[in-house]
């Protein structure tokens, strides 16, 4: 099968491929946001040892150097890291470059990452987008599982938000679900009764195992956090775009607020529980896939 064309006027589509052969198919400029979640790669630990050279005055060192002098060698940090954290950005990298070239120029990035690579991503993303372009950080907040006793137990996800111009970015705050005051006897009431505008801190819980949301997809994430996001940052009628949708969340938000969307990803279950969570936004070839 050949993957489905994205036309400008064309119906909201699922696509099952890798992303970087997709995504260059796609046409500069034609999606106001796009938000994405990227697997995160545990693999391999290398390690690597500094080594420095001292001269060594009373002759006593390990090394023999420039005209006879004695040189002790000193271990300098001991460097470990992911070896899978190398090819992680390898493959992440070209795609991110991909997501800037298919931004609008009123368009918004959604970097969906954790403490893991989230440092990593921050001075990667300041170099493609630049720094001007950074809007925020937002972390995600949530409260569930086991909780480590000799560290903070990590409860949070990091979402790093880049606009393609910081004079021209769409945010319409006024279309953001709003918050309960944690003291409405400080505020009128008609502020209580409105609530306030979230922060760049979401309290969200995540997607319970037995609630109506879950499809089953491993890593699914809560429709109420993307909600805000596609709320934000697009109208009724733009485009989105999600290249590693898994389950669809982002479509679905998108459907619900009348966004047009695009979700790639090239795990076949993925797009099996796409197609059925994603039809009732999805005209029947819109469906079909490589
Ligand atoms: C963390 S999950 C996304 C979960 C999604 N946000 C949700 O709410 O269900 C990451 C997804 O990226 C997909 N993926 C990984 N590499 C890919 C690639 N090269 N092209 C397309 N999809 C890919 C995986 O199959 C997986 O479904």
């Amino acid at each position: 099968m050949t993957e489905p064309a994205w036309t400008p006027g064309g119906s909201n589509l699922v696509v099952h491929a890798d992303n970087a052969a997709y995504l260059p198919t796609l046409p500069d400029g034609a999606f106001t946001m796009i938000y994405v979640d990227p697997p995160f790669n545990t693999g391999r630990a290398q390690r690597r040892q500094q080594l420095s050279m001292v001269r060594n005055a009373d002759g006593t060192g390990d090394r023999v150097g420039f005209k006879g002098m004695s040189y002790s060698t000193v271990k300098g940090m001991l460097a470990s890291y992911d070896d899978a954290f190398e090819d992680y950005w390898d493959f992440l990298a070209p795609r991110l470059a991909e997501a800037w070239r298919l931004l609008a120029e009123d368009g918004t990035l959604y970097l969906h990452l954790d403490y893991r690579e989230v440092h990593y991503a921050k001075v990667m993303l300041d170099s493609l987008f630049g720094r001007e372009c950074f809007l925020n950080e937002i972390i995600w907040a949530y409260d569930y599982g086991a909780r480590a006793k000799r560290k903070w137990p990590a409860k949070h996800d990091n979402i790093l938000v880049y606009v393609k111009d910081p004079a021209r970015y769409h945010f319409n705050s006024a279309e953001v679900d709003r918050e309960p005051y944690m003291a409405p006897g400080l505020v009128t009431a008609e502020k209580a009764a409105l609530g306030k505008l979230p922060t760049d801190v979401w309290w969200h819980t995540i997607v319970s195992p037995t609630g109506r949301e879950k499809t089953g997809y491993p890593t699914q994430k809560p429709e109420g956090l993307l909600r805000r996001a596609v709320a934000a940052s697009s109208r009724e009628g733009d485009w989105v775009l999600d290249f590693f949708a898994g389950s669809g969340t982002l479509g679905a938000v998108a459907g619900k607020l009348g966004r047009r969307f695009v979700c790639v990803d090239q795990n076949p279950q993925a797009v099996e529980i796409m197609r059925r969570r994603l039809a009732p936004y999805c005209e029947p070839a819109g469906r079909s896939s490589a």
